[in-house]
């Protein structure tokens, strides 16, 4: 969605000027700083009664799909966005435990309450529909009024990094976004990471999960990794340390995804 800003008045005959296209981003930034919408063309709208926007005619609504599409956009993931529950394999993906979270979490929003459960970990061998899941849950989610993001752990602290941050955002316009989110999926934890992860992957780590779970705020995870290693292979813990793993099995559910690497060719390539 994009809102013209035109002069005025139209000089006759003469085409409405468009000084600058408003972004769906644009539009949340303003909307959260206290901007007057009708200010920008946009009417006044009442609060929904149960503090969710979820109709999609309502701008609001509009604007929270969006933040969702551009976190997937962002993320290179456009194609994960067709994806909803009744596409998901039962019980490979789990989509009725996922829609059951779900449903826990839109009605947490709407009594003003913390979820019982506020993270969800989803763990998997590559290729088996991880991302694939986490999307069906954030498109749902953010058709039922929550402000959804889906990043990359890796992009996360990339992003947070000095002059790492997408769009002349600031790392700590970052951090807020990604801490205020109604439901944050944190894909690939511990991704890209081999052995033990720098001290300010683990700072920022802790510092993201602590602050969302201080505020009661859910968060799902995917993972390639196990919590703790085996047979050689690093887990969660060995990467980013006891600290982080603690906090992530804070008031936890674990939903495995399982299945083949769906990636791979029936027959192998020779080469
Ligand atoms: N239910 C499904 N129906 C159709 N295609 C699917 C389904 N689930 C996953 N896929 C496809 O399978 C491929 C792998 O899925 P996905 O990327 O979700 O796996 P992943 O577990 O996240 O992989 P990785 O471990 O590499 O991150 C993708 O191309 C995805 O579109
Ligand atoms: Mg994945």
């Amino acid at each position: 969605m994009t809102v013209a800003l035109e002069t005025t008045p139209i000089a006759a005959g003469r085409e409405p000027r468009r000084l600058f296209e408003i972004t769906p981003k644009l539009l949340e930034t303003l909307r959260r700083g206290g901007a007057d919408m009708s200010q920008l063309g946009i009417p006044a709208q009442p609060e929904p009664e149960d503090g969710l926007w979820d109709n999609v005619s309502v701008p609001q609504a509009r604007a929270l799909k969006n933040i969702w599409i551009s976190s997937m956009r962002e993320a290179a993931h456009d194609d994960y966005l067709r994806f909803r529950f009744k596409h998901l394999d039962d019980p490979q993906q789990k989509p009725k435990s996922l829609e059951r979270w779900l449903d826990t979490l839109v009605q947490a929003k709407r009594d003003g309450v913390r979820p019982e459960v506020l993270n969800l970990i989803m763990p998997g061998p590559i290729g088996s529909g991880k991302t694939t899941a986490a999307a069906a849950l954030g498109n749902e989610a953010s058709e039922r009024g929550l402000v959804t993001l889906l990043v990359k752990h890796a992009t996360y602290l990339a992003w947070r990094r000095p002059d790492g941050s997408p769009d002349g955002q600031r790392a700590y316009q970052v951090r807020k976004r990604h801490v205020e989110a109604d439901l944050l999926i944190l894909d690939e934890l511990a991704g890209e990471m081999d052995g033990t992860a720098t001290e300010f992957a683990r700072r920022e780590t802790v510092d993201l999960i602590d602050s969302r779970l201080a505020a009661g705020r859910p968060t799902a995870y995917t993972t390639n990794l196990r919590s703790r290693g085996t047979g050689g292979n690093p887990g969660i813990v060995d990467i980013l340390g006891e600290r982080l793993l603690s906090r992530i099995e804070s008031r936890a559910h674990v939903l495995k995804i399982i299945g083949e690497d769906r990636r791979k060719p029936k027959k192998d390539l020779d080469w």
